[in-house]
């Protein structure tokens, strides 16, 4: 495994609509496994491959529940429920947070992996994180969608 560079916010890829992943190769699991180490490394609750300079439809989540990490290739959020308000980041932008709305409960399905359909529900930050991943993997940031954003003083 590797450490990928994270992508920041002025960097044009983070804007693209990425494509699917049509098959789940040994080059896409060892993209997988490097994002979950990246993620670790950079102490986040998620990462999408263009966070990372890769323009496919996978991102990794792992809000430290104990749980593991929980990969998703190809997603698509299937359900929501609910309303949540509350401070989002993201590690391509550093050093700010904002306020956002998200559902309170969503299911998403896809692919693992190892390229075998999965699907999780989650709530509150789990929700929450699910919903901040795939934006990325349209283009959209969670800064487009907050209501306030603010300086995070290290
Ligand atoms: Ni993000």
């Amino acid at each position: 495994m590797a450490l990928r560079n994270i992508v920041t916010y002025e960097d044009p890829i983070l804007r693209k609509k990425c494509r699917p992943v049509p098959e789940v190769t040994d080059r896409i699991k060892q993209l997988v496994d490097d994002m979950i180490e990246t993620l670790y490394d950079a102490q986040g609750v998620g990462l999408a491959a263009p966070q990372v300079g890769v323009l496919r439809r996978i991102f990794v989540v792992d809000i430290m529940d104990g749980t593991g990490p929980k990969v998703l290739i190809n997603p698509e959020i299937v359900e929501t429920r609910g309303e949540q308000d509350g401070e989002e980041g993201c590690l391509s932008v550093p050093d700010r947070a904002g306020e956002v709305i998200r559902p309170e409960y969503v299911k998403v399905k896809g692919l693992d992996r190892d390229g075998q359909p999965v699907e999780y529900e989650g709530e509150g930050l789990l929700a929450r994180a699910f919903c901040h991943e795939n934006d990325h993997l349209d283009g959209v940031l969670y800064v487009d969608k907050a209501k306030q954003l603010w300086e995070i003083q290290e």
